[in-house]
């Protein structure tokens, strides 16, 4: 039997099992959410009232979130306690009013908003479909730049944005980087926060959904970018998002938004113009539940990766064992966040996801990670393996590699 015969026939034998998979889009698995079910009861008719005396049940309390929160997650963006602004449920939600906000009245160094100003947004890629999404739907035209184990390609940032007004910022996740796992290094967020931009009020939309999501006991120290800022004078020039969706519930809790106190004032006023204050309760049951949790934060962070470790460690033994010689991909093995992202030699994306969709598993659609859904070398496949069970994994992974080798061996055998 030829090689390309052998592996069809692999396939087939997949397709028999009549498998439902899916790696598809990066969530928490329910084993991560049991972590946080205390949460449901942390708030009742007895603990209304916070530690300073806000009644949880009525409007005071302002814009800026709870001080026993602010208090709490100002080490999740690795910022001052007076540095952070807690907001509803998720990121996305809180990026979304910056950016609108942004183009129609500017940001803290604007003197025109950026809505009259063809604004461009530089990404990075492969990245993030919904920051693409977003930034797409408000009329932002996007500019893509790579980015490597140092993080965003910083000679093609200042190529675009050094001579050109109107490229208002970067939207990008400085650490644990989705889907490649790849993270800012010192030397690229000094450039990065200090390079001369034509546009004044040039921003950096730092996007660090997962600042604690380290897959490691021992974790790297990662830039701050805002300190790195202050150093340079330009500490204005940042601002950064999280949430608690893959710490606590997703969609489900807290938005963070870190920034230099001038910023705080800036958008605390714009916040006060659409809100009397955020939600309160969630805060506070946050508040109280991490209190109780063995070693707070970093205690829960610890006890996800336990969970979530086991899964990344799957996913590079198969490829290895599959693949490891084979010169037909190479795949990123990322010491944090939600996804490994896996570029094919040949031009074969799109082949291996629908053939592993006919085979039962469902994996990120060619082309999402890119801005315009087109993946120019079809080469990139973001896997996604938090949320299916170690078992599900194996077997995704095992299917994965199949449809690899199957689909290289056809474009092969079609070229010959
Ligand atoms: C980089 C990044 N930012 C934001 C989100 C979504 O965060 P939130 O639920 O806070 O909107 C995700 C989810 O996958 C993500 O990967």
């Amino acid at each position: 039997m030829s090689n390309l015969a052998a592996l069809r026939e692999q396939f087939e034998q997949f397709k028999l099992q009549g498998l439902s998979l899916n790696m598809e889009r990066g969530q928490p698995a329910d084993a991560n959410f049991d972590l946080s079910l205390p949460i449901l009861s942390a708030v009742d008719e007895s603990n209304y009232q916070t530690d300073n005396n806000v009644d949880i049940r009525n409007y005071p309390g302002g814009v800026l979130g709870l001080k026993e929160a602010r208090e709490v997650f100002c080490q999740q963006l690795r910022v001052d306690k007076d540095e952070i602004i807690i907001g509803n449920n998720s990121s996305l939600d809180f990026m979304a009013r910056i950016l609108s906000w942004a183009l129609l009245r500017g940001v803290i160094n604007s003197d025109a908003p950026w809505v009259g100003q063809s604004p461009k947004l530089i990404v990075t890629v492969p990245g993030y479909d919904r920051h693409f999404t977003l930034a797409k739907a408000l009329g932002f035209e996007i500019l893509s730049v790579g980015i490597d184990h140092n993080g965003p390609d910083m000679d093609a940032i200042e190529k675009l944005a050094a001579n050109d007004p109107s490229v208002k910022g970067i939207y990008f996740v400085p650490t644990y980087s989705n889907p490649t796992g790849d993270s800012v290094s010192q030397a690229v967020a000094d450039r990065l926060v200090s390079f001369k931009a034509a546009a004044a009020d040039f921003t950096i939309f730092a996007d660090d959904a997962y600042a604690v999501h380290h897959l490691d006991d021992n974790p790297p120290e990662f830039p701050n970018l805002l300190e790195t800022a202050k150093n340079h004078g330009t500490q204005d020039r940042v601002l950064l998002f999280g949430s608690t969706s893959k710490v606590t519930f997703a969609s489900g809790g807290l938005a963070l938004a870190g920034m230099s106190l001038a910023n705080i004032d800036y958008w605390s006023a714009a916040l006060n113009s659409q809100t009397i204050g955020p939600n309160k309760a969630e805060q506070w049951r946050h508040v109280l539940f991490l209190r109780k949790y063995p070693d707070g934060l970093t205690g829960l962070m610890r006890d996800h990766a336990k969970i979530l470790k086991p899964k990344f460690d799957c996913v590079q033994r198969v490829l290895n064992e599959d693949l490891g010689n084979l010169n037909l991909a190479t795949w990123t093995n990322p010491l944090g966040g939600y996804f490994v992202s896996l570029d094919t030699r040949l031009p074969i994306a799109d082949r291996v996801v629908s053939l592993a969709r006919e085979a039962g598993l469902a994996l990120t659609p060619t082309g999402a990670t890119f801005p315009d859904g087109i993946d120019p070398k079809n080469c990139n496949i973001r896997l996604a393996p938090t949320r299916p069970p170690l078992e599900e994994v194996e077997q995704a992974m095992a299917l994965v590699t199949c449809c690899i080798k199957l689909a290289s061996a056809e474009y092969e055998a079609a070229q010959s």
